[in-house]
């Protein structure tokens, strides 16, 4: 185990010019090494420059600061109906309404020794076609206090470029990516944003039936090594996938269909990499599969200016990459989405708040991609089953299912609250709003 692990981990130093972030970023490779902590620079810039100001905007808001007025005049107007009562709501002033739309000044992440809180934090666009469904058992029907609290039905889903505009775009400045724009500039970001199509149809088509959409969302996680789980899997309406999927070989634990298939650039082109002596040579490509993007960095609006172009990435790590090769042919204009940051921040905010958004290095902290995929379907789907998700007894698992010979152990990454998504998925079991796969004869 040990030579495999560490080989794959100087093979990744090699392939990756930016090997620190892409390690942390790396999703669901809790495997592959141990990594240190992350290490955040002791900079004073972030003491003495802006930091300073972000304390006096803060505290002397109400004093309408200039720059407050700034923002808070650009700020858009989005629809505020959310189920926070502690949402203090941003302060529009009318006279402001007449200045120019331009981008607010860059904000840096050195500038926060933790989360910043904005006053806006929490408030979504939540304008998703409602969802009207016929389905007893929809999870949209539960009673559950917890989740009738934290969960918004009508969350913006994807971003498109007729939902991006100035205003947007310097209100979700103000937050870190992937869930906002934090540290980009309008000129690098916006071209390619403008070129995302609007989703022409829902993500997953209206099935017929008793009006019920039962998904099976499937993770890597060792756990269904010999679980045999495939026809299962395979028998629910939609699959999703993520990250490295393997599949073949693999098809009587895991199934062999895929529906929505969930990625980032790095994900989808490091992925052949990392599994390939597993076998893995692409993503899925089943014939109408959907595929959904995190867009989590500056690399992605890269490969999403060529993947919508069709032509070769003009910038970046994937300099001179044709993206839609990447998609054996099914690339398709009106079958690819782009996860909204509203829908990513409210993920965090509302169900996956790590204490590790307080300590400094916060900024790198998010949910794994696995995550934002089983909450894709929870926004999605009537019921979610959830197949190699942790569970509490996963040290009894290798990290990944394609681990089969060599018992590897779960891999702890800083950027990443396992633990505490471990603890949501059996949390969300036990309130019955999805059924997880807890291993042979425990999945009551
Ligand atoms: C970080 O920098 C500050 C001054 O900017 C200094 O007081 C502090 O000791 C430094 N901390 C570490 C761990 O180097
Ligand atoms: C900008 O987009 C937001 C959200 O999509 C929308 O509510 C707002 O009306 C738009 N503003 C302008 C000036 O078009
Ligand atoms: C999955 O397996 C079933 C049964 O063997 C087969 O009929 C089907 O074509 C396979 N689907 C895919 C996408 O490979
Ligand atoms: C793209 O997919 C849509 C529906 O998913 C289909 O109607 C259309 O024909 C496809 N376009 C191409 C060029 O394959
Ligand atoms: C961060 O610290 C603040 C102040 O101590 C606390 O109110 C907040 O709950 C903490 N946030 C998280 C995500 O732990
Ligand atoms: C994977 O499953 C097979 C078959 O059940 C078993 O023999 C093997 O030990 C398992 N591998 C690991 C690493 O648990």
């Amino acid at each position: 185990m040990a030579v495999q692990t560490v080989s794959g981990f100087f093979f990744l130093i090699v392939i990756s010019v930016t090997a620190t972030f892409y390690l942390l970023t790396w999703e669901n490779s809790k495997s592959i090494s141990i990594w240190p902590a992350f290490s955040v620079k002791n900079g004073s810039r972030g003491e003495d420059g802006l930091f300073g100001h972000y304390i006096f905007w803060q505290e002397e808001r109400n004093l309408t600061p200039p720059h407050a007025l700034f923002i808070s005049a650009h700020l858009p107007k989005i629809n505020e109906t959310t189920q926070s009562s502690s949402v203090t709501k941003p302060k529009r002033d009318q006279t402001m309404s007449s200045v120019p739309e331009t981008p607010i000044p860059v904000l840096s992440r050195e500038s926060f020794k933790k989360l910043p809180q904005w006053d806006f934090e929490d408030v979504y666009n939540q304008d998703a076609s409602p969802r009207q469904t016929t389905c007893a058992q929809s999870l949209r029907n539960s009673k559950d206090e917890f989740l009738q609290k934290a969960f918004l039905p009508n969350i913006r889903l994807f971003l498109h470029k007729d939902n991006i505009n100035m205003s947007e775009w310097n209100r979700l400045s103000h937050f870190n990516n992937p869930f906002g724009f934090m540290e980009f500039r309008y000129n690098d970001v916006m071209p390619s944003l403008k070129l995302i199509p609007k989703p022409k149809e829902p993500l997953l088509p209206p099935k017929g039936g008793d009006g019920c959409v039962r998904c099976a969302v499937v993770g890597a996680g060792g756990i269904l090594n010999g679980s045999k789980m495939g026809a299962e899997i395979d028998a629910h309406d939609y699959v999703f996938r993520m990250n490295g999927a393997v599949i073949k070989g693999y098809e009587e634990d895991v199934g062999n269909r895929t529906s929505v298939y969930v990625h980032t650039a790095h994900s989808i082109t490091a992925s052949p990499y990392f599994f390939q002596q597993y076998g893995y040579t692409s993503a899925p490509h089943d014939e109408s599969i959907k595929y959904v993007m995190i867009p989590e960095g500056m690399r992605d609006f890269q490969w999403l200016e060529g993947l919508l172009k069709g032509e070769r990435v003009s910038s970046g790590p994937y300099l001179n990459k044709e993206p839609r090769t990447y998609y054996s042919g099914q690339y398709n204009e009106s079958r690819f989405y782009v996860l909204h940051q509203d829908f990513l921040r409210y993920v965090r905010n509302r169900f996956l708040k790590s204490q590790n958004l307080n300590a400094t290095f916060w900024a790198i902290v998010r949910p794994t991609n696995g995550a934002f995929t089983l909450f894709l379907a929870l926004h999605t789907c009537d019921t979610v089953s959830a197949y190699g998700f942790m569970t509490e007894d996963y040290n009894k698992y290798s990290n990944y299912y394609v681990q089969r010979f060599i018992k590897s152990n779960v891999i702890f990454y800083s950027n990443h609250d396992y633990i505490m998504e471990k603890d949501l998925w059996k949390n969300l079991h036990d309130r019955k709003i999805i059924k997880l796969y807890q291993g042979r004869g425990r999945n009551t």
